[in-house]
């Protein structure tokens, strides 16, 4: 008789490369399992039964449908652990530093969302492009308009990408367009949650913007919010540039205590929280953070663009802090996680000249590693995605060196998989992404 769930395998046939286990923790050779003719065996519900030479898994799986991507790269989709949907439409702002760039461009911006229509377009572009460049799964900063939030959930589920959103919050020094009161932020968060938390591959992060532009009582809101489940998603900035930080101690903001004590009082540190950048913790708000389980997203290419500083990556791996890698457009210049990797390898090396002891030299095995399986551990979701590991979403980008003249040239004169890892991290770009799989299903394919 037919054994329907048999005849219901496909087995993806191509080079994979994953980095399920930490290479901080184990090495680099431990840590990277590459198959060059390899296979991914995924069932009828999208998961992945298992991973191996493409030989074995062909014995093993003998009626599976192949489908056939000779020649290709096979990895985990790319885990984006901090972009902002609203700035869509403002990448490369000339000039200024965070602050002065929220003001003179960012605000304006966000408070266009407020027209559904606005939002609509800006929410097909977004993840649209995300898609493009191998993204599956996306930390995703909201806006401050609950109608702009519904058509940014319903397009990531139309595309199958799995999201962490939430509502942007603030209620000082913003715009009035962007506050809310705290009972406003309170109630509609609260509706947004309920509707979509849980709801297909989405989950729900209450979204404080940073403290500078909350009040206490808007932090004690997050803080009551954030209570409500015990699978909600925190998702706000720390000590990401030295004019906010400065700020951060005036005494008509938070003089007395750290930048992260702030969060800490509101009940906003844990496992379940992230703070992007973080460049600028002291060692007291690092204990902190280890102490409480917190989550950082490591943003080269805006620290950059926005003239903030280098992450020191190395304090973060020896607290034993977990941060994955995020493309902050519009402080970051793209979408493209393969474009970030070149630069957080650029930026380690920059540090690691000055001071060994703060960075790493870091290779193809550790980015891919950053951009992957961290990413996911850092959300909460290791077990759900990041790696080829039976019991994963089969969420696979595809990269096709051919889809450029240079590359294939390049990697003639590689003798592993290790090199040749690092060289599709560094030189690779996302014109090379041929077809993105989301939980089995096709959600992208190049012309
Ligand atoms: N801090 C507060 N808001 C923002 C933002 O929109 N982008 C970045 N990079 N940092 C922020
Ligand atoms: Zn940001």
């Amino acid at each position: 008789m037919r054994n329907a769930q048999e005849f219901d395998v496909e087995i993806y046939r191509g080079y994979a490369i994953h980095v399920p286990y930490s290479p901080f923790k184990i090495g680099d050779e431990v840590a990277l399992h590459a198959f060059p003719d390899g296979g991914i065996v995924v069932n009828a519900l999208g998961t992945i039964v298992e991973t191996g030479s493409f030989k074995q898994m062909r014995l093993r799986h003998p009626r599976a449908r192949i489908i056939d991507r000779t020649g290709c790269y096979l990895i985990p989709g790319f885990v984006d652990c901090h972009v902002h949907y609203p700035q869509v439409y403002m990448i490369a702002c000339y000039g200024e530093q965070l602050l002065d760039w929220l003001n003179l461009y960012t605000f304006p911006e966000e408070a266009r969302y407020k027209d559904p229509l606005y939002a609509k377009q800006a929410a097909k572009v977004f993840f649209d492009e995300l898609i493009k460049c191998g993204t599956t799964t996306a930390n995703v900063f909201g806006s401050q308009f609950i109608l702009a939030m519904e058509e940014a959930f319903l397009e990531a589920e139309r595309r199958r990408i799995r999201v962490i959103m939430g509502l942007n919050l603030s209620d000082r020094n913003i715009p009035e367009a962007l506050r809310l009161t705290p009972e406003k932020a309170y109630t509609l968060s609260r509706t947004l949650a309920k509707k979509w938390h849980k709801r297909g591959k989405a989950l729900y992060a209450v979204t404080p913007r940073f403290a500078p532009v909350c009040t206490p009582e808007m932090l004690r809101v997050c803080g009551k919010l954030l209570a409500e489940s015990p699978d909600y998603r925190l998702h706000t900035h720390a000590n990401e540039n030295s004019g906010e930080v400065e700020w951060m101690k005036t005494k008509e903001l938070f003089p007395k205590q750290s930048y992260m004590e702030v969060y800490r009082r509101f009940g906003l540190t844990g496992p379940r929280s992230l703070f992007a950048h973080s460049i600028y913790a002291t060692p007291q708000e690092v204990a902190l953070m280890a102490r409480t389980g917190c989550r950082v997203a490591h943003c080269t290419s805006s620290n950059f663009f926005l003239g903030s500083g280098h992450f020191p990556m190395r304090r973060y791996v020896e607290a034993g802090i977990p941060f994955g890698i995020g493309t902050d457009i519009a402080g970051g210049t793209g979408l493209s996680m393969l474009k970030e990797l070149e630069r957080a390898y650029g930026c380690q090396m920059i540090l690691h000249a000055s001071d060994p002891k703060l960075a790493y030299r870091l290779s193809g095995t550790k980015l891919l590693y950053l951009a992957t399986q961290a990413g996911a551990e850092t959300l909460g979701l290791g077990d759900v995605a990041g790696s080829f590991l039976s019991g994963r979403a089969a969420d696979i980008t595809v990269l096709n060196p051919a889809r450029e003249t240079y590359l294939p040239e390049r990697m003639r004169n590689c003798s592993t998989p290790a090199e040749e890892l690092f060289v599709l991290c560094i030189a690779g770009a996302s014109h090379l992404v041929q077809e993105v799989y989301t939980g089995g299903q096709i959600a992208y394919r190049a012309k």
